[in-house]
């Protein structure tokens, strides 16, 4: 039987085909998945990472169910033009606390992976609550609404534990002052604002959405947008990513 008969054998017969292609997926599977358990991190290691803080988690969430990943990718692509326009390339250590990651595809509006501090938190307000009001041309959708309804914080610490359990590195301390990091970051004059600020290097505690005395889910969205690409100090990376 010369080889082209051999394969015959697969070809009349469905249950031996069955066989033949799960044991081919199976091979092309392992040789994807086995080297991930033997590379030491596919991850990079950078400086200056750290999980959200309350406040800006509680943004995130926002964030996903308003649908903003509908039209806003996170993920600068290493490629000439992306790198000209929006910085750095996305390092995978900069999504590593992301459950889920919000890296997408879908660019109706600009990429948002380092939108963090390029525009004032003013800003941000008046652009969620009418785009148009600080970019004529824009067909992003308002907000209005975020400015006005109260951040509800009651399952806040349950999704700061929630996200300890998927490997969010929150500390003890973390997880037992969810409520008072809430306030301090909202509110600068805060008694616990130092504490917090030692809990979350790297963080801010500001008014985000200019409403004194009151915490919307304006606030909790400015305070995530905000820090958005600004833990990782890219002046220390080469452009391939390397420590300098
Ligand atoms: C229908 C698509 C769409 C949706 C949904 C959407 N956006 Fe946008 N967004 C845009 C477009 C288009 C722009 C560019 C024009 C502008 O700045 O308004 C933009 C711009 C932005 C910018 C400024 C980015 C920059 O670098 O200039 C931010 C920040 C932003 N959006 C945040 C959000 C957030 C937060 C949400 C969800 C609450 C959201 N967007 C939902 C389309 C969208």
């Amino acid at each position: 039987m010369s080889l082209m008969e051999k394969h015959a054998i697969f070809e009349k017969n469905s249950i031996v085909l069955l066989l033949g292609i799960v044991i081919m997926i199976a091979i092309g599977g392992l040789v994807e998945v086995v080297p991930l358990f033997y590379l030491k991190s596919t991850i990079e290691k950078v400086e200056g990472m750290r999980p959200y803080t309350p406040l800006e988690l509680a943004g995130r969430n926002i964030y996903i169910r308003e649908g903003c990943y509908n039209c806003h990718s996170q993920m600068i692509r290493p490629m000439r033009d992306e790198i000209e326009r929006y910085g750095h390339f996305s390092l995978a250590a900069e999504s590593m606390y992301d459950h889920p990651f919000q890296w997408g595809s879908k660019r109706n509006g600009p990429d948002l992976a380092r939108v963090g501090n390029k525009y004032s938190d003013k800003w941000h307000v008046e652009h969620m609550i009418n785009p148009r009001a600080v970019v004529p041309d824009s067909i992003m959708p308002g907000y209005p609404f975020l400015a006005k309804t109260e951040l509800d914080t009651r399952h806040l610490a349950d999704v700061v534990k929630t996200n300890a359990l998927v490997g969010v590195p929150y500390t003890e301390d973390q997880i037992a002052n969810v409520a008072v990091d809430v306030a301090a970051q909202k509110n600068p004059d805060d008694k616990n604002v130092d504490a917090f600020l030692k809990r979350y290097p790297k963080s801010v505690a500001r008014d985000f959405s200019g409403q004194p005395g009151k915490l919307t889910e304006l606030d909790a969205v400015v305070a995530y947008l905000q820090v958005l690409g600004t833990l990782v100090d890219f002046s220390l990376y080469d452009d391939k990513a390397n420590l300098r």
